[in-house]
């Protein structure tokens, strides 16, 4: 059978921005930039996304794109037998991984969103009785497990579709519906008494407030966001043809998914500074602050109802992005038809998930070198396996492959581009050869030291 392609570059855009748009712009992004004073980190991370991120990025999909294989056979194409088929398998089970522990968070979101419909989250009076809620629901086994349950069932049964059917068409209709609620909540932010105050909080740098740290988290949530490191965006870009324009889309996607974040942060700060609230909140944010900010607005059982569905749904096209590198490991390498491959995934992360989720209730007490279950496991993802992956596809495409040959490849499809910017190849081949490994591997020492 002819492998299966994208029915259409944008059902691809979509596809990859439903990918990269997630809990990272929504929670995370608002919450490290309200941690770590504001605009400064935007500006730190806007810089780490152009000169890592973007590379990375460009780099797996044009993997994908030639090998046309699943991460494991593409390292093992480009970069031969001795060492790459380790790395192409490390990624792989990094996207089980992520499959778990994501679907734990996403659970809780989702289970916010029914709460929520209930009428239970949107009558807060204080952020005391907010967390008290919060940490009760996150503290009750069933609840977790539950709601971890359901939302890994909501994305089988979407995955089971298959790529074009389930995948494209669900991300088709999800990404305009989400681009249209956050708009909708930034038009609500900005029209708020005192917003100024959130939108200068978050781009008036001061360059002075700039630290080593900054620098180290931005460049992890640079690849966090877009879903780099773990093979998914080779997968996906090994849907893609050779008539695909590979550097067109990949800006379109970076520029939508950074956009969303930027739109996340802004809903969040203005509505935050109108009620006069502290940004540096934790990662509790989203769960502890926003349903108090919405009390005190009009209509706020549907804003904050519609606030969780929203990052329900934007959580579901991720979570389908990490598990397909998975089944498309299981179908190309190890022959499984795609039904079981699935179902294997969805088994096995709902499993590997148990423990994170208890790990805030009965296993609360569990330590695995100073962290609980949860805070392991996202420790070991974003401070070690992301950033191996992400290494691995820099260095495979710059020095192993070439990035002569890379180029020629890259090209393909996008003569007209380059030509009409001839820069851009400058810029990539500087990066993708010097500054992307370069500063991952900073980031990687720098962990390592403070894990
Ligand atoms: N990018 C997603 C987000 O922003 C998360 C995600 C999906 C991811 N697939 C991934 C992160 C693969 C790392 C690797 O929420």
């Amino acid at each position: 059978m002819a492998r299966e392609t994208w029915k259409s570059m944008v059902g691809f855009t979509f596809a990859a921005l439903g990918s990269a748009v997630g809990l990272a712009n929504i929670c995370i992004f608002p919450f490290l930039v309200g941690m770590n004073g504001g605009a400064a980190f935007v500006f730190v991370y806007l810089i780490c996304l152009v000169i890592v991120g973007f590379p990375v990025f460009i780099s797996e999909i044009l993997l994908g794109r030639t090998t046309r294989s699943s991460p494991a056979g593409a390292f093992r194409k480009v970069g031969g037998k001795r060492f790459w088929p380790f790395a192409g398998k490390m990624t792989v089970l990094t996207g089980f991984i992520v499959t778990s522990f994501y679907s734990v968070l996403a659970g809780w979101v989702l289970g916010y969103f029914v709460e929520a419909l209930k009428g239970t989250v949107t009558s807060f009076g204080s952020i005391e009785e907010a967390s008290q809620v919060f940490d009760s629901l996150v503290g009750t086994a069933s609840w977790g497990l539950m709601f971890h349950g359901m939302f890994m069932l909501i994305c089988l049964v979407i995955v089971f579709g298959g790529v074009r059917r389930g995948i494209e068409r669900c991300s088709k209709i999800m990404m305009p519906v989400l681009i249209f609620l956050l708009l909708s909540m930034v038009v609500r932010g900005i029209t708020l008494p005192n917003a100024w105050k959130g939108i200068s909080y978050l781009f008036y740098p001061d360059l002075s407030e700039i630290t080593g740290t900054m620098v180290l988290l931005a460049l992890g949530q640079a690849f966090f966001t877009l879903s780099l490191g773990q093979g998914t965006m080779i997968t996906y870009g090994s849907y893609l043809t050779e008539e695909d324009n590979i550097p067109k889309a990949c800006i379109q996607i970076a520029i939508g998914d950074t956009l969303i974040s930027l739109c996340a942060a802004i809903a969040v700060f203005t509505t935050l500074f109108s009620a006069g609230l502290e940004p540096a909140q934790g990662v509790g944010l989203i769960f502890k602050t926003l349903p108090i900010v919405f009390t005190k607005l009009p209509f706020s059982w549907a804003l904050v109802t519609l606030f969780f569905l929203f990052v329900t749904l934007a959580a579901v096209t991720s979570e389908i992005s990490a598990m397909e590198p998975v089944i498309a490991y299981l179908v190309d390498e190890k022959k499984w038809k795609r039904h079981s491959a699935v179902l294997a995934c969805g088994i096995g992360g709902f499993a590997l998930g148990i423990p994170c989720a208890l790990s805030f209730s009965i296993l609360k007490d569990w330590y695995l070198f100073g962290y609980g279950f949860m805070d392991f496991v996202q420790v070991l993802v974003q401070a070690i396996l992301l950033p191996f992956g992400a290494f691995c596809a820099v260095f495979v495409v710059g020095w192993v492959w070439k990035w002569r040959n890379a180029e020629r490849s890259l090209t393909v499809g996008s003569e007209f581009f380059f030509r009409s910017y001839p820069w851009f190849s400058l810029y990539l081949r500087w990066c993708i050869k010097y500054s992307a490994p370069i500063l991952i591997i900073l980031v990687f020492i720098n962990k390592l030291f403070r894990a």
